[in-house]
């Protein structure tokens, strides 16, 4: 045997190694029972008798503890008082409580917004790379941007990002940066949060004082800060980065997926975007395909999902807090280490037990009637103590006016010139149509157009 075939060998079996144990390492303990994760959530989950001696706050932020550097945030998910976190709660609950004014505005910006990204394309970005989004910079060397496609994860993340801008940062829409800002900013937070989370050893972890790239999209945008308090990422990361998953696929789903050939949905979307209020988001359209022969009397009108119910399956099949993680110590020999317990909430969300065998598949129906398990198994927000203040309100309804928007826009245009999806991995377009749960990861759809039919 050669030589070199046996240093192969070697080497290999060295490499199988290392990964065998750094997988070991990482194995974590995960559950998703809801009453299990309710516990590791609250920071108290037991070890055999043994409380976590780390404090609820302190639980939560050492699990977090790469935002602070990754971000260079302090907000009440890094913060490990429970005075400063609870602070920083009461500092974002008025933000999100908007009048019935507020709303409607809220929601007729966003549906001029899209209507203009769908019409004009993003201004600024000429996919060339280069930065143009300053006055008298349209000379002859700007490629032209592409007015019949337009990239849908792009358009999720814009819209998101645009109005959180609006509504926490009370900047007017002409004093707004421009689009290319704002998607470079997405893209940003986006790249740093995915890399931050896969590393485990805190010196790997990227550094925001080292982030040219996010640094100076956020200073194009909001100028610079200081302070990590006043960083606006603060605001930002747990409303946007939140937001736009879940926009992109409720989006998706209703428009080109299982609401494929349910116009209900759609209609009942776009009526509550042009009509923003409680009671629009809770009523129920009276489906009109009654022309079908009824079953029998009793169940004399069929019930389409109202937006809420819309919402709230897109917020079970696609929770964008997958998973919620706790640091526990149980006793002070163990020193500074401590191990990190994470809820399984998407797997509580998926569970068939709970919700059935069509567990995986959207069925906004399902919410009509909920059994007690399945509202204990449901926690796209978390649960107490944490609970997110936009649980009662703003998040659902949110989601409702952004995805109702996107609809209403490409709703418009149709009789002209529909609008059709677009990917240059066709395995994506199939799988969009199978009837199968949409992809959950944070770059699945990145590569995804919504192209204008051409005759
Ligand atoms: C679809 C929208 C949203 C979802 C799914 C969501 C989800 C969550 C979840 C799961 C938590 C708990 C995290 C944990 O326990 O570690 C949380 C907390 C929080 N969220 Fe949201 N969120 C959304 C929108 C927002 C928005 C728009 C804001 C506004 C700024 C916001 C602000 C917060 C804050 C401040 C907390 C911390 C609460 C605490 O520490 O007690 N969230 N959110
Ligand atoms: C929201 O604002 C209204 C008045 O604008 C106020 O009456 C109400 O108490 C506020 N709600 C919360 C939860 O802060």
């Amino acid at each position: 045997m050669s030589s070199a075939l046996a240093t192969f060998i070697v080497l290999a079996i060295s490499l199988l190694l290392i990964v065998i144990l750094s997988q070991r390492q990482k194995t974590k303990y995960t559950s998703n029972d809801p009453a299990l994760c309710r516990q590791i959530i609250a920071g108290v989950l037991k070890h055999e008798d043994q409380p976590n001696i780390l404090s609820p706050h302190q639980a939560k932020a050492m699990a977090n503890r790469h935002l602070p550097i990754a971000f260079g945030i302090d907000n009440s998910f890094t913060q490990t008082d429970s005075i400063h976190a609870s602070m920083f709660v009461q500092k974002v609950k008025p933000l999100i409580n908007l009048s019935a004014k507020q709303w409607q505005g809220v929601s007729e910006f966003a549906r001029v917004m899209t209507n203009h990204w769908i019409e004009h394309g993003f201004s600024g970005v000429d996919r060339s790379g280069g930065s143009s989004c300053h006055e008298g910079n349209h000379d002859s060397n700007m490629i032209r941007v592409d007015r019949n496609r337009i990239n849908i994860a792009s358009l999720a993340q814009i819209l998101s990002l645009k109005v959180v801008l609006c509504l926490f940062f009370k900047q007017r829409p002409q004093d707004q940066a421009c689009d290319e800002n704002l998607l470079s900013l997405a893209q940003s937070i986006n790249r740093v949060w995915i890399s931050s989370k896969l590393k485990s050893a805190e010196n790997d972890i990227p550094r925001f004082e080292d982030d040219v790239l996010l640094q100076t999209s956020l200073a194009n945008i909001f100028g610079k800060h200081d302070l990590p308090e006043d960083n606006p990422l603060n605001l930002i990361l747990p409303s946007f980065e939140t937001m736009w998953r879940i926009v992109l696929r409720a989006f998706l789903e209703v428009r080109f997926a299982t609401g494929k050939e349910v116009r209900e949905w759609r209609d009942t979307m776009v009526a509550f975007a042009e009509n923003p209020t409680k009671l629009q988001f809770e009523a129920g359209a009276v489906s009109p395909s009654s022309n079908e022969p009824r079953i029998s009397d009793t169940q004399c009108v069929q019930i389409s999902p109202s937006a809420k119910q819309i919402v709230l399956e897109s917020l079970r099949l696609y929770v964008p807090t997958r998973h919620v993680h706790r640091a526990y110590q149980w006793d002070q020999a163990m020193g500074t280490s401590h191990e990190i317990k994470s809820a399984d909430i998407e797997g509580c969300h998926l569970r068939s037990d709970i919700w059935g065998s069509d567990a995986e598949i959207f069925n906004p129906n399902r919410w009509s009637i909920l059994t007690p398990a399945q509202g204990d198994a449901f926690m796209p927000f978390g649960c107490p103590p944490f609970e997110c203040p936009a649980k009662p309100t703003f998040g659902p309804r949110m989601i409702g006016v952004l995805v109702g928007s996107l609809l209403a826009v490409l709703e418009d245009k149709e009789q002209a010139k529909p609008w059709n999806l677009d990917c240059e991995d066709t395995s994506v377009l199939e799988h969009l149509t199978s009837g199968k749960r949409l992809c959950p990861h944070r770059n699945a759809y990145t590569d995804l157009y919504l192209v204008r039919s051409m005759e």
